[in-house]
């Protein structure tokens, strides 16, 4: 194979109660990219559609992860790379992740299935540090496993699978403001005490629970974060409006998607995932900002070819 079309999707990272560690993977929202083999052994970013991302092959988040895979690999070949973003980075949409994501998949095809899964993961998170300076696993794993993801553990590296209930949508809205994640992520704090400690990995369980049995009503009740909203929540203007509107209007939970601004709302159906967009929309129709909504199912797969 000497070249291929991807998509890689936008993510959901934390779901509320599980910061760093729980993430899933959106149907309907991600990022279109085009790899193809050169014979000049160079990592080339040939376009960039729909943000201003650097051409830099150490600076741009898929071209670092695949200067490093086939650098490890040592292979005789480079890449030209193509990216059509779907929407803006900064976003709290895991949009560095669905590149460094991407990337890992797509180098991994070209490199005749070399990596595995897991040490795929290690690339793209690889691409985070690049993105964000840390390795955060959440989003990555999410993009390229698809569905939800828990990660268990980081050293060593444990991803699992979530089953995903049937029925289960979402409903996000963007406010077109910038937070960078290393920003959202210092305003937090170091030490947190026993006691919140105790309702928020309560909640960890009660959420794996209830998307291993269907149970909504328990999905809904676990979407409680005691430790990262009460701070990140005063970066993202109307948070509260959104969060009300979202449970007035049926949604099982809402909450800051990843390091924000956006803010998602997990729903049982369809239908319920449009009304929430529609009381979305009128809590930010009057305001100055500009904001797009999204409704979408859960991805059942990460990263998928798209030339099969
Ligand atoms: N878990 C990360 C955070 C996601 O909330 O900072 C952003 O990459």
């Amino acid at each position: 194979m000497d070249q291929l079309q991807i998509f890689s999707p936008a993510t959901v990272a934390n779901v509320s109660c599980g910061y760093d560690a729980m993430a899933f993977a959106l149907e309907s929202l991600g990022d279109e990219m085009t790899f193809r083999k050169n014979d000049s052994g160079q990592i080339r970013i040939v376009k960039i559609e729909g943000a201003d991302l650097p051409y830099e092959p150490n600076k741009n988040v898929a071209a670092a992860v695949a200067q490093r895979m086939l650098q490890d690999a040592a292979a005789d070949f480079g890449v030209d790379i193509e990216i059509v973003k779907k929407y803006k980075p900064g976003s709290g949409l895991g949009s560095s992740a669905a590149s460094g994501a991407g990337a890992a998949f797509a180098i991994n095809q070209l490199l005749n299935n070399r990596y595995t899964k897991l040490e795929q993961l290690k690339y793209a998170m690889f691409g985070e540090e690049v993105a964000c300076g840390s390795q955060i696993a959440d989003n990555v794993a999410a993009a390229l496993y698809g569905g939800f993801v828990l990660i268990r553990s980081y050293e060593p590296l444990d991803i699992v699978s979530i089953p995903t209930p049937a029925d289960l949508y979402v409903t996000v809205i963007h406010p077109q403001i910038e937070i960078k994640t290393e920003d959202a992520r210092n305003i937090l704090p170091k030490e947190i005490p026993m006691r919140t400690a105790v309702f928020q990995w309560a909640n960890v369980g009660g959420l794996i629970s209830g998307l291993h049995t269907a149970d909504y009503e328990l999905i809904g009740r676990s979407l409680t974060d005691h430790v990262v909203e009460p701070y990140r929540k005063k970066l993202i203007p109307h948070f509260d409006a959104l969060k009300s509107a979202a449970m007035d209007h049926g949604a099982l939970g809402a909450g800051i998607s990843g390091s924000g601004p956006s803010v998602f709302a997990l729903v049982k159906g369809e239908e319920t995932a449009d009304k929430i967009a529609a009381a979305f929309d009128k809590v930010y129709k009057n305001s100055e900002i500009e904001y797009r909504i999204y409704t979408s199912g859960i991805a059942k797969t990460g990263v998928t070819l798209r030339n099969k």
